[in-house]
């Protein structure tokens, strides 16, 4: 089978399913910051507490974090879309104009008006094909609720609204998708309204 295709056809199927969009920073011992937007991060455990990241190979990210040990995930909120694409860029000083402070447990770098951070110690570290997995223990973190999610579906930023509070629902179809095609904006669009006959 072509090689080429099952890539794109482990893409397509893969980017089928929803996220929400982080940023996963560390720091050097000397406190210099690192960092990288992240989608492929999820809850492992609830008692110890561990949650992973996925990383791909090679990553400037990566080899600070395996150097300290330390690492934070910062979950983006629907503001952060500037945020994500700068963490995912080949920008030099990534952190130049991004307001941050140094997490209270292990003084890893903490994003301002994010919907909530985690501060993690590594657990174990597993190569997988072209990533390693990245298992933090939960060792700090912090949660603003007053904040709705940057989601990111089929290569598209989201807003994402709860169904279960209908008074809530807020319909902004330009600013629910960035299409990168016309097929998923159509989609989506449609989506938006089908959640406002829900909500009102
Ligand atoms: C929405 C979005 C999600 C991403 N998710 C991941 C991910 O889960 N894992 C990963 O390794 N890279 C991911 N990336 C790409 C990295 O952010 C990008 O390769 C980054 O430049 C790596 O930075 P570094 O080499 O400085 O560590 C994502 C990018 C975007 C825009």
């Amino acid at each position: 089978m072509d090689v080429d295709l099952d890539y794109e056809a482990f893409r397509a199927v893969m980017g089928s399913f929803a996220s929400g969009v982080a940023v996963v920073t560390t720091r050097t011992p000397a406190g210099e910051p690192y960092g990288l937007t992240c989608s492929s991060v999820c809850s492992v455990s609830a008692d110890p507490p561990l949650l992973l990241a996925c990383i791909r190979t090679p990553s400037r990210t990566l080899d600070v974090l395996r150097e300290s040990g330390v690492f934070a995930v910062n979950f983006l909120d629907a503001h952060g879309r500037e945020i994500s694409r700068r963490f995912a860029g080949p920008v030099q000083d990534k952190f130049d104009g991004v307001p941050w402070r140094p997490g209270t447990a292990r003084g890893v770098p903490v994003l301002d008006r994010v919907l909530a951070h985690a501060e993690c110690s590594i657990q174990q570290l597993i190569d997988a094909g072209d990533h390693v997995v990245v298992i933090g223990l939960l060792v700090g973190g912090d949660v603003d609720r007053s904040r709705s999610p940057l989601g990111y579906w089929r290569g598209s930023y989201m807003q994402v609204y709860r169904m279960d509070q209908p008074g809530s629902i807020r319909v902004e179809v330009p600013e629910i998708v960035e299409p990168h095609g016309v097929g998923d904006a159509e989609m989506v669009v449609e989506l938006g309204f089908g959640l406002e006959r829900i909500g009102l």
